[in-house]
């Protein structure tokens, strides 16, 4: 495929060897849970795509009404000719939001689904002929090593989606050491928050009437069988989501409707009925957690944006 003159696509993507030996510790562990970031192949992204357009799904047309509503803030929050990086660009959506009051020096979307990113930035870029974008391929979340090859400018991250949500605290922190690491002083990142709220409209967005979560929740099978090797079948694990009240964050599970004995690389994975695997974390913050969590990680939170009912936030943060 011929690749537009404003596109560089560099590919880091993990070795198939480094997932298994990952995947395998998951479900051999006594609490069995997989990575979420394996919901994410082509499959995957299409159905979380579904998820955000949702009646019951809030949180990205939430999100994008702050984005545009606050455009032109935010674009001078950025400086005219930053390195504008986004781990976890999915569909390069939400950026198209911010990039005429921003008017980035480049655009950087990261992503863990090759396919899937490079169709975004091709789309991008024919859409955008201004900007120059460097499309990596890496699992964010061990990997910046591409940050070395990037053109000098104020670095700025858009992380947006409350994909943030899906770290543990601790690790959340040291995520946005990383951030903070990356964009260096002077720099600085526009994050995306869920926030925190009743339980039943966070029980309603992830347990939608569609079944589309419940697809997304089960496909992550499908990933493993073709990943590992594997012989789960979807139609013996239902989907569950609750909100965990005590711990702030929504859970997904795939629970085992029977006892069952499942091939996974060459091996065997036992299920008790009823049993889980743990799929997904979705953490939900308050703005004051945030500003505390942000600040742990030496980020100063400057300004924060969100919607009337107060269900979603963005955050603008620098580095201290
Ligand atoms: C992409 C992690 C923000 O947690 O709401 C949506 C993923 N999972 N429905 C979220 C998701 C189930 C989503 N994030």
């Amino acid at each position: 495929m011929s690749e537009p003159q404003n596109l560089r696509f560099t590919d880091l993507h993990p070795s198939m060897g480094d997932s298994r030996a990952e995947i395998l510790a998951g479900l051999a562990a006594d609490r069995k849970s997989v990575n979420p970031k394996w919901f994410y192949d082509e499959r995957g992204s299409e159905l979380f795509d579904a998820i955000t357009r949702l009646p019951e799904y809030y949180p990205t047309r939430t999100e994008k009404k702050i984005l545009s509503d606050n455009a032109a803030a935010i674009g001078e929050r950025c400086a005219e000719n930053c390195i504008l990086l986004e781990p976890g660009s999915g569909s390069c959506e939400k950026v198209r939001l911010l990039l005429d009051a921003v008017r980035p020096a480049a655009y950087v979307p990261v992503d863990i689904s090759a396919g899937f990113l490079r169709a975004a930035a091709v789309d991008l870029a024919a859409e955008y002929p201004w900007l120059a974008i460097e499309a990596v391929c890496a699992d964010f979340n061990r990997d910046w090593s591409f940050v070395e090859s990037l053109p000098a400018g104020r670095r700025m991250v858009f992380y947006p989606g409350s994909t943030i949500g899906n770290l543990e605290p601790d690790s959340a922190r040291q995520f946005l050491e990383q951030i903070r690491d990356v964009v260096g002083n002077g720099g600085g990142a526009i994050v995306g928050v869920d926030l925190h709220k009743s339980g039943d409209i966070l029980h309603a967005a992830y347990n939608d009437g569609a079944g589309v979560t419940a697809e997304f929740n089960l496909n992550v099978l499908s990933r493993l069988n073709s990943l590992m090797d594997a012989a789960f079948d979807p139609g013996r694990f239902r989907h569950e989501a609750f909100y965990n009240e005590q711990a702030r964050r929504v859970e997904m599970h795939l629970v085992s409707a029977e006892q069952q004995t499942v091939r996974v690389n060459g091996t065997y994975v036992d299920f008790d009925r009823d049993e889980t695997l743990h799929t997904e974390n979705s953490y939900k913050y308050t703005i004051d957690d945030f500003t505390d969590l942000a600040a742990s990680a030496g980020l100063v939170l400057e300004q924060t944006w969100t919607d009337a009912e107060q269900l979603f936030s963005v955050h603008y943060l620098t580095t201290a």
